[in-house]
Formats: structure tokens, C-alpha cells, sequence
């Protein structure tokens, strides 16, 4: 996609940017003054696939920091990188579900489920795989520059852990996955032990007896310790679940009771999920605009909506639009311990202030009609940063920006 009538020269933005902020742009952050592209003209390129055709006016090759707002350099931090740390051209081996488990330095996450170079379907499970943070480290010092690739390993899950797609915890030492089932394997809520034999115990996997859709995303309450989880029609949608017979919903789980009940409706796709640090307002991602066989939908959601956690019921109240994204949809979502709200889009991780405002982005991906998007990501303390799972690739960025400090049963 060409924008050659509103090009940023990034010498000029970040002159501008140093005079807003008095602060030195690091080196790979290009900054974007919204002034500078909020009348394109007559004539402009404008976008009319928010997937495929992403906001790169700078045409700056991916990775790199793209900086609207100066508050975003907070979170970068005073030297800031991003860069690859495993590939795999062929198969989209890192999706979503992404678990840090500080004690082993490791992060756990899972491969595409029905999508493109998935390798899974109605009759083939997907994959769990783990990276150590450790080797990362060592590969990023050991090359300057550029890309890395660190081995990754999978994981040999029982069979009732069919087709992961969410991951939160560690809740009680063990990874907590959400899985969509697959034919008629139902959907539940599976604990797995994150060292071998990798064996695992299922918490859940109906609703007074009704089999869930496909569950796609989980977190536990900050506070409460509840489980919450979405439960949407994807299976159905990537042909390996049958058609949907409840709503679309985000449910809460008691672990030790386990006693489960719905906390919000309404969405076209409910997806990722996650809580404000203090554990007050809950986040849910719609992705409706992303309809699997459907095709995609430019007018359905894209859409991060928030709500106030009931302290005594936790059902989510006051629904409002948080933010739209501009790029694909947002996905799995993620907060950092100053409540900014992350999230995996089209071109990469997209960062928003509390208050909705687009601080800044994590740009992995280039236009491209073949570009699979980036799903989730997580926070790690040791190497301190962000690991972004991008389908066929992982990145590492090394940032300022923390992670919310787990609490309660880990
Ligand atoms: C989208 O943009 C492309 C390229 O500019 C153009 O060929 C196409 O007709 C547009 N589609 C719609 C629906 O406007
Ligand atoms: C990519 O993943 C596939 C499936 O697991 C595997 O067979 C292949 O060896 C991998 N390729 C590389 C270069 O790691
Ligand atoms: C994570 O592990 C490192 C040692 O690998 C330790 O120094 C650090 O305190 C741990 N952090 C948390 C948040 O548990
Ligand atoms: C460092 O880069 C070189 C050249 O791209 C590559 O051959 C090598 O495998 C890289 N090292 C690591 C640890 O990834
Ligand atoms: C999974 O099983 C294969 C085949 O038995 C084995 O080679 C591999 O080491 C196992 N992986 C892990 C992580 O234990
Ligand atoms: C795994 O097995 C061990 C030993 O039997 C058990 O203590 C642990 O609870 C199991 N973990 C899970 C997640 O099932
Ligand atoms: C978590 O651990 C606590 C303390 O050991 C135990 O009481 C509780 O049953 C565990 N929860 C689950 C879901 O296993
Ligand atoms: C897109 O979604 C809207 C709203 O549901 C619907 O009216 C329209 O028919 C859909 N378009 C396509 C091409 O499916
Ligand atoms: C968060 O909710 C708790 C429990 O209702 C309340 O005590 C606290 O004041 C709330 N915090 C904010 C910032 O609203």
C-alpha cells in the first residue's frame, strides 16, 4: 500500500517528537504524528482492508516500534528492541495460549487450530509447544542484530487436551488451557502440569450438560480467583466442530467449587479476555469482523469492549467501546502493570492508554495478502519484555513495561 501524499519523514516526526517530549527516539521507533495523517485528500491511497493492506506510512520494515503518543516511550523504555526468536515458514506453530512459567524460565503456547498452516482439523489435534527465555537471552546476545532461532519443543499432551486456544496461570503450579474440542471431543477448561510427563487434569467441559461451542480464550481474577472464559462458534467456523447451539458468551468458573455461570452476552465473537490490574474492569476482544469460511466483514466488530466487574456477583456491567483497531482484529489481550491494555492485531501488538487512546504499536507484519496475523502475547520477567506469537514467527521485544504480578493460588 502506497500513502506517498501524506508520507512522515522520520527524521522531521522524530524532531517534532523530541521537541514534544525532549526525549531521544529509540532506535527502532519511528514516530507518527496523528496530525500528519488526519486529511489524506481527495485522491489518497485510503485502505479498505483492514487485514491485508496495514498503516505503515513510513514504509519502515517490520519489527519496529511505531510511536502516536510520547507515553508509549515509558513503555519502551531507554533501549528498546524487538526482534525474531523462532521461525518456521511452514507451519503456524505459534498461535495462541501463551503461559509464562517464571520457575522454569519457560513460555508454553499453542499452535493455529484450524487455520492457515495449522495442520490441524476435524481429524488431527494441534500442537503445545514450549521456548526457553534462558536460550532467547543467550541467542539475542550471542547476534547483535537481526534474527534468531531459538529451538522450540512440543509438548506430548493426553488426549483430552484437544485443540488448545487459550492459556492463563500458572494457577497452582499447573499451565490452565482453555480447548475448543474437536468433532465431538467436548471444549473444556484442562489443567497440565508444565514439567514432564506433561500430564494433565480436566476441571470442565459442560454446561449442566450441554457441550460449549469452542472455548477460545481464559484469565483468572485478579482479585476473586475466578476463571473467566469466551465461548464462540471458531471450531464450527474452521470446520472441525459441530454447528453452535448456545450464545456466545463469557462465563466465570469457580475452581474449587466448580460452579460455572454466564457473566456477559451480546457479542458477535466474543474472543480474548482480560481484567485491569486492580481486577475492576474486564476487557473482552469481538472479532466479529474475522468469520472463518464466512469470509471477513469490515462492518461486524473489531472491537475491545469494557465493562465494571461486579464485586459481588462478577458479572460484567456497563458495557462500553474501549477501542476499535484499525488492523485485522484484536485478539488475545493482554495488561501491564500500569493498566495500559495490549493486544494482538493484523500488523502486530497494538497498545492502548486506560483510556483508549493508541499509544503505540509492536508492527511485526507488512501489508501482505498472505499476512496470518498476530494472535497473543505475554509478558516475561526474566529476560523483562514481551513475547508476540505471529503465527509462523515469535518475536521478543525488550521493554521497560511489566507484566501484572500474579496473586492468590500460583
Ligand atoms: C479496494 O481498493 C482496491 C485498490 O485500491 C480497489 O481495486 C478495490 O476496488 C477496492 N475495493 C472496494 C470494495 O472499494
Ligand atoms: C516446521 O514444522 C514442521 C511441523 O512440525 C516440521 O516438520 C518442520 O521440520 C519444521 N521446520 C523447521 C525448519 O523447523
Ligand atoms: C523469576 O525468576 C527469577 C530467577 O529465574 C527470580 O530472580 C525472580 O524473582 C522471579 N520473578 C518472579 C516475579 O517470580
Ligand atoms: C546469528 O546469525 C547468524 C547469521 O544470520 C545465524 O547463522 C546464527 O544462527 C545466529 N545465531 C543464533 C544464536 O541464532
Ligand atoms: C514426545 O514424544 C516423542 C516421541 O516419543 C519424544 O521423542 C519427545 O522427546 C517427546 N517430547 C517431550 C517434550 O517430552
Ligand atoms: C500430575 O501428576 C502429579 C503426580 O501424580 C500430580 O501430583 C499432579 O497433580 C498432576 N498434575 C495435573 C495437572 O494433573
Ligand atoms: C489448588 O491448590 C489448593 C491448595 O493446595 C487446593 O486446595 C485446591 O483444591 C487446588 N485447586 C485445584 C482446582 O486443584
Ligand atoms: C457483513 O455484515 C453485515 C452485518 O451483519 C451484513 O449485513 C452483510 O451482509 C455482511 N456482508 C457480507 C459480505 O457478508
Ligand atoms: C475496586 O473495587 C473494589 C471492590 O469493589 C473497591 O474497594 C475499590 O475501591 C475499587 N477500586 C477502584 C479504583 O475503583
Amino acid at each position: 500500500m502506497k500513502m506517498n501524499l501524506f508520507i512522515v519523514i522520520s527524521a522531521t516526526a522524530a524532531a517534532i517528537f523530541r521537541g514534544v517530549a525532549g526525549t531521544q527516539l529509540p532506535s527502532q521507533a519511528v514516530f507518527i504524528d496523528p496530525r500528519s495523517f488526519a486529511v489524506m485528500g481527495p485522491n489518497a491511497d485510503f485502505r479498505n482492508d483492514s487485514f491485508t493492506q496495514l498503516f505503515n506510512p513510513t514504509s519502515t520494515t517490520p519489527p519496529f516500534f511505531q510511536v502516536f503518543d510520547e507515553r508509549f516511550l515509558t513503555i519502551l523504555g531507554e533501549s528498546p528492541s524487538i526482534r525474531e526468536i523462532a521461525s518456521n515458514a511452514t507451519f503456524a506453530f505459534a498461535h495462541e495460549a501463551p503461559i509464562y512459567v517464571n520457575e522454569t524460565g519457560e513460555v508454553f503456547f499453542s499452535s493455529n487450530d484450524g487455520g492457515p498452516l495449522g495442520f490441524s482439523n476435524l481429524f488431527e489435534n494441534n500442537v503445545v509447544s514450549k521456548i526457553s527465555m534462558k536460550d532467547v537471552e543467550t541467542a539475542l546476545a550471542a547476534n547483535a542484530s537481526g534474527p534468531v532461532n531459538v529451538p522450540v519443543i512440543q509438548l506430548n499432551l493426553s488426549d483430552n487436551v484437544q485443540m488448545t486456544n487459550g492459556g492463563t496461570g500458572p494457577y497452582n503450579s499447573s499451565l490452565v488451557l482453555v480447548t475448543s474440542g474437536r468433532g465431538s471431543l467436548p471444549p473444556s477448561i484442562v489443567l497440565v502440569n508444565p514439567l514432564p510427563p506433561y500430564n494433565s487434569t480436566v476441571l470442565l467441559d459442560n454446561f449442566y450438560g450441554r457441550q460449549f461451542n469452542s472455548l477460545n480464550d481464559i484469565k483468572i481474577h485478579p482479585t476473586n480467583g475466578k476463571f473467566f472464559f469466551t465461548d464462540v462458534d471458531y471450531g464450527f467456523l474452521n470446520h472441525f466442530r459441530p454447528a453452535p447451539l448456545m450464545p456466545f458468551q463469557v462465563y466465570q468458573f469457580d475452581p474449587e467449587t466448580s460452579v460455572v455461570q454466564v457473566v456477559a452476552d451480546g457479542f458477535n465473537k466474543p474472543n480474548g479476555l482480560a481484567f485491569s490490574p486492580d481486577g475492576n474492569i474486564s476487557y473482552v476482544c469481538d472479532t466479529g469482523a474475522s468469520g472463518g469460511f464466512l469470509g471477513d466483514n469490515g462492518t461486524l466488530p473489531a472491537t475491545i469492549y469494557a465493562f465494571d466487574v461486579d464485586p459481588v456477583s462478577h458479572a460484567f456491567k456497563n458495557r462500553r467501546v474501549f477501542a476499535y483497531v484499525d488492523a485485522g482484529v484484536p485478539d488475545g489481550i493482554q495488561v501491564d502493570s500500569d493498566g495500559n491494555i495490549y493486544s494482538g492485531c493484523a500488523d502486530g501488538t497494538q497498545v492502548w492508554s486506560p483510556e483508549g487512546t493508541l499509544l503505540g504499536k509492536f508492527v511485526v507484519e507488512s501489508s501482505s495478502p498472505s499476512n496470518l496475523g498476530t494472535a497473543e502475547m505475554i509478558f516475561t520477567s526474566s529476560p523483562n519484555g514481551l513475547v508476540i506469537l505471529a503465527e509462523t514467527k515469535m518475536y521478543f521485544a525488550s521493554i521497560a513495561a511489566k507484566g501484572v504480578p500474579l496473586t492468590g493460588p500460583t
